[in-house]
């Protein structure tokens, strides 16, 4: 069986996270290999859903990863040791942080962001609002915001959707890309990143939207200093600072997300004042994701999309959408191989899979189990007892 799309995703982001850490320990050969296994790992993904309106971020990620491979191979024969780095650095050029604006935003709306009503509702106050009228904001609005949460629950769909909403930019920073960027001088690629947007924002008079996917590997592994993580780390905080007093009037904003909250210690915490979860689907959630996943399918009258809600019960959204998917594959494989199928002929109708049931899609989650366990959704639920502010 092929990967399912959450697992693409998963392992795309962990070969890009893997290939950063060999890139960052001067490992460049093993890096490349990781950043190509990223990218087939989103190819396929766009693949299997080339109408998801992610896949513009998604493009956007491959072709840093692509950027950063050409830049490795040009550089690769040559001795490449700490010093090695600044020279690669230097051919990376400003065009790189400007790939980073997506000037085509994804075309997505609030409305198909299903449930996740508090996080909607946080990203509106802080960044709608006050981008329209700020004179109602005297004593100032947050800018750091953090979306955390189990993998496929819709952080990055928000973020996409805030982008869609403001006439803006919108810099789509993932933290693997920003990190193959910052390698070497770290620090001043930070401030060099937060310059651009800032720019952006004073000149443009737009608000900018500065996103930064899996916020949690800038924090990198702490103890590694060859990256220059620690020092990226501690420009950034101060750059976030820079964000939050020095500039009170600038439309300026930095979305982080991440799947690992733990991970975040707390002065970077601190920077983002509001910490909003993006949680398991609940029932009423799931029975709106079941009827939107299923809209372009056959259905039979039978399948219910509350009877569907009641018996997904830990299942995330993108597990959801996946399950639909899968449905879907089953019955069209029945009919590639039903004895009397037979190639469609010119003029005639196109020959079409049975109608989905309810037991099929039972047959479906019995096989396929949610993604995210109990305990990590415990950890969530007790991480945020603790840190979340809406
Ligand atoms: N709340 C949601 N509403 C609609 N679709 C969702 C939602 N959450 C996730 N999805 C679907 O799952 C896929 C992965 O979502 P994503 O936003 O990348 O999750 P995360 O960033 O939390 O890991 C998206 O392509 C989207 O189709
Ligand atoms: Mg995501």
């Amino acid at each position: 069986m092929s990967l399912a799309p959450q697992e693409l995703e998963n392992s795309a982001s962990k070969y890009a996270s893997e290939a950063i850490r060999c890139d960052s320990n001067g490992s460049y050969s093993i890096a490349i290999t990781n950043y190509q296994k990223a990218v087939d790992s989103l190819m396929k993904l766009m693949k299997f859903y080339p109408n998801n309106k992610l896949n513009k971020i998604y493009m956007a990620r491959m072709a840093s990863y692509k950027n950063r491979i050409k830049l490795l191979r040009m550089t690769s024969g040559v001795e490449i040791n700490n010093n090695g780095n600044k020279k690669i650095e230097d051919i990376d050029s400003n065009n790189d942080f400007n790939n980073l604006i997506m000037t085509e935003k994804p075309q997505i709306g609030w409305e198909e962001v299903i449930g996740l009503d508090d996080a909607k509702n946080a990203l509106r106050e802080s960044i709608v609002y006050p981008t329209k009228r700020p004179d109602l904001f005297p004593l100032g609005w947050p800018r750091g915001i953090l979306l955390y949460g189990p993998p496929g629950c819709g952080k990055t769909v928000l973020a996409a959707a805030t982008a869609n909403e403001i006439d803006g930019y919108f810099f789509n920073v993932d933290a693997a890309s920003m990190m193959s960027k910052w390698l070497g001088e770290a620090e001043k690629n930070v401030s060099k990143l937060f310059n651009i947007a800032r720019t952006y924002a004073e000149k443009q008079i737009k608000p900018v939207i500065l996103f930064i996917d899996e916020v949690d590997s800038l924090l990198g592994t702490r103890n590694s200093e060859v990256g220059g993580e620690i020092r990226a780390r501690n420009q950034f905080l101060i750059e976030m600072d820079g964000v939050n007093t020095k500039h009170k009037d600038l439309k300026m904003y930095v979305v982080g997300a991440t799947n690992k909250p733990w991970s975040l210690d707390w002065p970077f915490l601190r920077r983002f004042q509001k910490r909003i979860s993006a949680s398991l689907p609940d029932i009423k959630s799931r029975e709106s994701l079941f009827d939107l996943y299923n809209i372009p399918l056959k259905i039979d009258v039978k399948v219910k999309s509350p009877e569907l809600a009641k018996i997904s019960n830990g299942y995330s959204a993108s597990d959801i959408k996946d399950i639909c998917q899968a449905a879907q594959l089953k019955a069209v494989n029945e009919l590639f191989n039903s004895a009397e199928y037979m190639e469609p002929i010119e003029g005639e109708e196109l020959p079409q899979p049975k109608s989905l049931t309810m037991m099929d899609f039972k047959e479906i989650m019995n096989r396929r189990k949610p993604s995210v366990s109990t305990e990590m959704v415990k950890a969530y639920y007790k991480w945020g007892e603790e840190f979340k502010a809406l």
